[in-house]
């Protein structure tokens, strides 16, 4: 028996009802907010995921040459390809720009629960606009989409200025490092790393700096830095609109665009994948051949969200399922297209077996049985059971919808 690619998914009708359910809301709020969806190709030229991160970050995705020779590359994450698009396309349109994704991502990572090789963001980007007004705009926004989606989360704001003021003058890949084994929270790393290198007191300062959670403190680790207003000023924004957060000057983020603010947001209720949300301010656009853009943004991991929430009972709506004689077949039709144009889920049945039968097999999925037979024909009528009391009345095509739309799907 074939199987699907390791690290891929496939979803059931169920699971699909509950996934559009979520993406619904999600789009709902970001549209509230004045963003309107974009649409990017799934591959992109492969130099537009490592002009900014390198070649290493191959090893990470799905790489692959054309019938032309060109290097293409599966899209990892959204925001490159958003502000590519932006260069391209965007550039004359006024600023900021408000712009939101639901798309599917590849990343070639070891599976395991809330971790895929193809999963789903749901992303904004607010290109264009320089602020702590727009950072803060960015984070109450993710705080809203997840509230509405029904998890409970924790919010963690940071700012890379933080750490970065304590790295100042080393050598580039070794910050990078220090950031990776800050990003996976690998303390024991760092310190066995920094130790080899005769730097336990920058560990001690990085250390201390990570798990502060009071600004002022913050300071007087980093010293004065050149954005401490712009700093200051976001936190009071964020203080002042009630944001339930946590400073965590610990976040170093992963991809290597960042500038600025940075966040992330966990779910309560799961195990090592628990991060459902990555953010942050960063510049793309001056890579890709624009002009230096200012931009902020986030991307949900669609597919933890729906972890997060657990199983659910699906909410189909009402259901009708046609059963039909011969004779009662082109009225049966027309009664089922009646029912469709009035919203309500219909079901012909396609059996061609008696009427006992084809109701048995409707009452396996359906709340009413619609009985059209020659009487029903001739009289242009309908026979409605209610297949949860058993009771059954004859009424007019009108008559049937409104009895059938009234009640409450089980
Ligand atoms: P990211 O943190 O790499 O950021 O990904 C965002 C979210 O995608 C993660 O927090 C996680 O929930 C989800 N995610 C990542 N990898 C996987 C995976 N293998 N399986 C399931 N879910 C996953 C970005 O991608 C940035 N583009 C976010 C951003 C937008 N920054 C600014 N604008």
């Amino acid at each position: 028996m074939l199987q699907k690619p390791r690290g891929t998914r496939d979803f059931l009708p169920d699971e699909m009802d509950q996934r559009r359910e979520v993406e619904g809301i999600m789009r709902r709020f970001a549209r509230t907010w004045g963003y309107r969806e974009v649409c990017t190709p799934e591959f992109e030229e492969l130099e537009l995921f490592t002009i900014r991160s390198g070649e290493g970050i191959i090893q990470e995705m799905y790489v692959f040459e054309d019938k032309g020779g060109r290097k293409l590359a599966l899209r990892p994450e959204l925001t490159a390809p958003v502000l590519r698009m932006y260069v391209n396309e965007g550039k004359t349109l006024p600023k900021p720009l408000r712009w939101f994704y639901f798309a599917d991502c590849f990343r070639y990572e070891r599976p395991q629960k809330g971790r895929y090789r193809q999963f789903w963001q749901f992303g904004i980007e607010l290109i264009g606009a320089d602020s702590a007004l727009a950072e803060a705009e960015v984070i109450l926004l993710a705080r809203d989409i997840l509230a509405a989606s029904d998890i409970s989360f924790s919010i963690h704001v940071g700012h890379l200025s933080l750490m970065r003021s304590l790295l100042d003058g080393l050598d580039p890949d070794d910050q990078k490092k220090i950031r990776m084994f800050l990003d996976k929270k690998d303390t024991g790393g760092l310190a066995m790393y920094l130790s080899s290198q005769g730097r336990d007191d920058l560990c001690t300062r990085l250390t201390a700096l990570a798990g502060c959670r009071d600004l002022n403190e913050v300071f007087t680790i980093t010293g004065d830095l050149p954005d401490r207003d712009r700093i200051e000023e976001l936190f009071s924004i964020l203080d002042a609109s009630g944001l339930e957060y946590t400073l965590n000057p610990g976040i170093a983020r992963g991809l290597d665009y960042y500038t600025g603010m940075v966040f992330e947001i966990f779910a309560e209720n799961l195990g090592a994948e628990n991060q459902v949300l990555g953010g942050g301010t960063y510049r793309l656009a001056h890579l890709f051949g624009g002009e230096e853009t200012p931009s902020c943004g986030f991307a949900i991991g669609f597919d933890r969200v729906m972890v997060a929430r657990g199983e659910r009972m699906p909410a189909p709506g009402t259901v009708a399922g046609v059963a039909f004689t011969p004779e009662g077949r082109d009225w049966a039709l027309t009664v089922a297209g009646a029912f469709r144009n009035a919203g309500i889920r219909t079901e012909l049945s396609l059996t061609g077996k008696s009427i006992g039968n084809q109701i048995a097999q409707i009452a396996r999925s359906a709340d009413y049985a619609l009985i059209i037979g020659k009487r029903e024909r001739e009289l242009q009528q309908v026979t409605v059971k209610n297949l949860r009391t058993g009771g059954q009345k004859v009424l007019s095509l009108s008559d049937a919808i409104g009895e059938v739309s009234g009640s409450e799907p089980r």
